[in-house]
């Protein structure tokens, strides 16, 4: 493969899977184990807020204790490597875990929100959060107790994508790590990369739900597959 100068990553939860951090669609994933559209959306965050608290306070909870895998590491890599020759690397994210950051990723978007940030929905001031939330929280700017999980749900607008389809304008090489690809907008991204007809690789445990749009693919675990494809890319 010609050495990539513009490289738009797309990652979800499998990236993080190794991690030791839940899915959703797999087996034992959060969507198995709980409703997403009680813990997931708007509508159920309105009926039924200290449910939607105690989910995502357990996630958040979980975050100290899990660690970068070598998938986040090869990608921080990549983004490295690739600018130092002048090139830029986007990884668009799903995930709202920060594990990408404490890997040392540094131009990421994080459409789906964050894990440790909480937003006030009285002021709209969104806050570094590490601790649990409830209905009692008062928000440290303005004292309401209208604290929400700084998480984009379903049926709420991704952050920051206008970003996401300029690099995507830009890209020459698209790759998609450890999503199901079952999620729009971001499902849509391998679509437009194909419309440019750039390289499109997909790095997954197994096909996913559009792995017919992908020009390659690399099929195991992140941890294993993804430093491999990297050190491949880089060497190239
Ligand atoms: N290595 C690589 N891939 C893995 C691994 C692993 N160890 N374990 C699981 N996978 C793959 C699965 O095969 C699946 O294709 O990761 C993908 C995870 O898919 P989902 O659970 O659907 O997660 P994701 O694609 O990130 O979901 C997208 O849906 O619910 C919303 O907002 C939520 O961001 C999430 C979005």
């Amino acid at each position: 493969m010609a050495k990539a100068q513009n490289i738009v990553i797309l990652t979800g939860a499998g990236v993080s899977a190794d991690s030791g951090v839940d899915t959703f669609r797999d087996p034992d994933g959060a969507w198995v184990k709980n409703d997403p559209v009680k813990v997931c959306t708007p509508e159920g965050f309105a009926a039924d807020p200290a449910l939607v608290h105690a989910f995502y306070n357990a996630r958040r909870a979980q975050l100290p204790s899990v660690d970068p895998n070598p998938a986040h590491f090869a990608l921080a890599k990549l983004e490295a490597e690739t600018v130092k020759a002048g090139g830029t690397v986007t990884l668009v994210t799903q995930n709202v875990d920060n594990l990408h950051q404490r890997a040392g990723s540094e131009r990421i978007l994080p459409i789906h929100g964050h894990l440790d940030k909480a937003e006030c929905t009285s002021c709209g001031k969104v806050h570094h959060w590490t601790e649990d939330l409830s209905t009692e929280t008062p928000c440290p700017a303005c004292d309401a107790k209208t604290m929400r999980p700084y998480i984009v749900w379903f049926g709420e607008i991704p952050r920051g994508f206008d970003e996401v389809e300029e690099a995507m304008m830009e890209a020459d090489l698209f790759v998609a790590v450890g999503t199901s690809g079952s999620v729009y907008p971001a499902a849509g991204l391998v679509g437009f990369a194909r419309q440019r007809a750039i390289p499109r690789v997909e790095l997954n445990l197994e096909a996913s739900d559009n792995a017919t749009l992908f020009t390659e693919a690399r099929y195991g675990k992140a941890s294993e597959i993804v430093p491999a494809w990297v050190d491949e890319v880089l060497s190239s």
